[in-house]
């Protein structure tokens, strides 16, 4: 049925309003009360995104009390001055210029701009002049339409859109430095709880940080418009204890060895287009335009975040990658069903 305004209109009973009403109800009250945002701006998680945190509170005070003492004096002269039963309609008398007012309303506004500039300026020195420990991990971080390509220099890691990084605590402060480029539009990279956004801007190199207090999952979001997917263009920042990090390096850098019994697909991959955008490593696939698929089933999800990683979602996915994802890069592959069965079984065998 085609939802008109009259049919809609219509065809909600008053039982039914008052069910939607409670579902809104209830939505309102999960964000204020229930499961906490992954992407919350007030709940920082490391020492970068607490600094800021810190300082968007004071900014948040000052224009509070701005906007306050503001509308309080609009009501004031709205309530007190609104024009009354037998009002005379006369001009009343007019006021020009008075040193006093004039003055403390320029002196305060600039000593606000003074004080905001410098904390400004404080936090911002904050963060960027932090010195990179010996020990710190770097990661590469490439912006592309519409994925991350993530690459690990010292641990010789290539991987996307999943960022693993160790919790950094007060025994093993563990600082991860990131490196930002990008392969070919202005992107941004954010993850609100971990670090501010930071630009991966073309034929230039940024830099970031962080330093996560908690293990656990933290989500991020490309945060510069970058072209049709850009809402796509998710992230996840796995923050692991040293043991799960330790053991997920190692599974990244083993081989991800083929059985026999997806062989099949195996050929598929290596006859086909896809080696000319992805890599696999120990097959002839090395391209780079697209992920790196060594280790793809070690990612919970697939087309940078966007949907869950599952072999009816891979097999969606080769199949037209635009019904997921429209405007992605990939083309469609025209295999037939027999081809694609065995291309999904290969890919999930890449662990
Ligand atoms: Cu990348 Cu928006």
């Amino acid at each position: 049925m085609r939802a008109t305004p009259e049919r809609l209109h219509g065809s909600v009973s008053l039982p039914g309003r008052a069910a939607i009403l409670a579902l809104v109800l209830e939505g309102a009250a999960a964000v204020m009360l229930g499961e906490p945002s992954k992407t919350s701006v007030f709940r920082p998680a490391s020492s970068e995104a607490g600094a800021i945190h810190q300082y968007s509170l004071l900014i948040l005070a000052i224009t509070g009390a701005i906007f306050a003492v503001v509308f309080t004096l609009l009501v004031v002269a709205i309530v007190r001055f609104r024009r009354r039963e037998g009002d005379d309609t006369a001009e009343p008398p007019q006021v020009y210029g008075s040193d006093q007012v004039e003055v403390a309303w320029t002196v305060i506004p600039v000593l606000i701009v003074i004080v905001m500039s410098l904390t400004t300026a404080r936090t911002i020195f904050e963060i960027q002049d932090r010195a990179k420990p010996a020990d710190a991990l770097e990661i590469t971080v490439i912006g592309r339409q519409w994925w991350w390509e993530l690459r690990y220099p010292q641990l010789g890691i290539v991987t996307a859109n999943e960022l693993h990084v160790p919790v950094s605590d007060r025994e093993h402060p563990a600082a991860t430095f990131l490196t930002l480029q990008s392969a070919d539009v202005a992107h941004s990279f954010w993850v609100p709880r971990l670090a501010g956004k930071t630009d991966l801007i073309p034929n230039r190199i940024n830099h970031t940080w962080f330093d996560p207090h908690e293990p656990g999952l933290y989500l991020g979001q490309c945060a510069e418009y970058c072209g049709t997917e850009h809402a796509k263009m998710l992230l996840r920042v796995y923050v692991d204890t040293r043991e799960d990090f330790d053991r997920w390096v190692a599974a990244q850098r083993a081989s991800s060895e083929a059985s026999e019994t997806v062989a099949a697909g195996r050929r598929v991959f290596q006859t086909t287009a896809c080696l000319n955008c992805h890599t696999v490593q120990g097959t002839v696939g090395n391209g780079r335009y697209g992920p790196d698929l060594s280790h793809l089933m070690s990612r919970e999800t697939i087309a940078s975040g966007s949907v869950p990683n599952t072999p009816e979602m891979l097999k969606a996915w080769v199949k037209d990658p635009n019904v997921l994802k429209p405007g992605a890069l990939m083309p469609a592959m025209q295999l037939d069903e027999q081809k694609l069965d065995a291309l999904v079984a290969y890919l999930g065998s890449l662990r």
